[in-house]
């Protein structure tokens, strides 16, 4: 597609991000049905699915032939990534939004035969929205994000859940530990896509998780590209566009040295779980 059609479309979406958050933000004067979707951890709202249809009406209205992978399941049976694809995400940090109001996301990833072309993550109650089109630079509003430069590991940020240092069944505990210890501090915001914002706009330098989906990564990969960033699968692999992967997403050195360090632990015998 030409550069006037990702402007044009780069202007129909932060349109519909506003749109969308202006009508999240007034959703907390209504009473929330708040629903347990696989387990009492795993939350659904009205508004993750109200928000969902506002996006596909839109998308299917403006772009009747692109498709479309989004979380609570109103979206597309996607099998390859041809074409135009846009990976959905109505609410991120789901459990914040029903718990504090604040740190949630829309994220918007949309890819053209499997290449990031525009990204759009909006933390709705910081009214910031972090976008980009490939090849033009990524902004944080109206401010142009410089590109990453690298950082020691004694002098990171690193965003990790606890989840990943205790016992569970994806990783050995052991293999994040010495990561954890030896940066200058750990967060976990509870939403991944205002994560890789953060890691995009370099108010965190690496993030670590060992699962998230396709609406989740979709928008950030692309962010995160645009500024020089890297992300792979924690051993280092490719991340596969159309199924859940482990991602590790950083400053470019940072990245490489941790993804370094978790193929040493993997050599000596602790576990990491491939995929799903
Ligand atoms: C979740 C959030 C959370 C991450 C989970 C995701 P949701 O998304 O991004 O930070 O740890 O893996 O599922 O369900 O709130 O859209
Ligand atoms: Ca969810
Ligand atoms: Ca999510
Ligand atoms: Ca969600």
């Amino acid at each position: 597609m030409k550069n006037e059609f990702w402007k044009a479309l780069h202007c129909n979406v932060t349109e519909w991000m506003k749109e969308a958050g202006g009508i999240l933000e007034q959703s907390f004067t209504d009473q929330l049905d708040v629903q347990y979707k696989t387990s009492y951890d795993d939350l659904v709202t009205n508004m993750d699915k109200q928000i969902e249809q506002f996006f596909i009406q839109r998308i299917h209205q403006h772009y009747p032939d692109h498709r479309i992978i989004s979380e609570e399941g109103f979206g597309d049976d996607v099998t390859s990534s041809e074409g135009i694809l846009w990976l959905i995400d109505p609410i991120d940090g789901t459990m914040n939004f029903v718990h504090q109001r604040r740190h949630f996301a829309i994220s918007v990833g949309i890819y053209e035969d499997g290449v990031g072309r525009a990204g759009f993550i909006y933390d709705v109650i910081a009214d910031d929205l972090y976008h980009c089109i490939k090849g033009q630079g990524a902004f944080l509003n109206q401010a142009k994000l410089p590109m990453l430069k690298d950082v020691k590991l004694n002098e990171s940020l690193f965003s990790i859940n606890a989840t990943w240092v205790n016992k569970n069944r994806r990783i050995d505990p052991e293999i994040m530990q010495p990561i954890a210890k030896s940066c200058r501090g750990t967060r976990s915001y509870g939403s991944a896509a205002i994560e890789l914002a953060y890691v995009a706009s370099g108010t965190l330098d690496a993030y670590f998780t060992m699962r998230l989906a396709p609406w989740d990564y979709g928008a950030g990969l692309i962010l995160i590209e645009e500024v020089g960033g890297k992300a792979t699968r924690v051993d280092g692999s490719p991340i596969d566009l159309l199924n859940q992967n482990s991602l590790l997403v950083g400053k470019k050195g940072l990245q490489e040295e941790i993804v370094q360090h978790i193929k040493n632990e993997v050599s000596k015998g602790k576990f990491i779980q491939k995929a799903d």
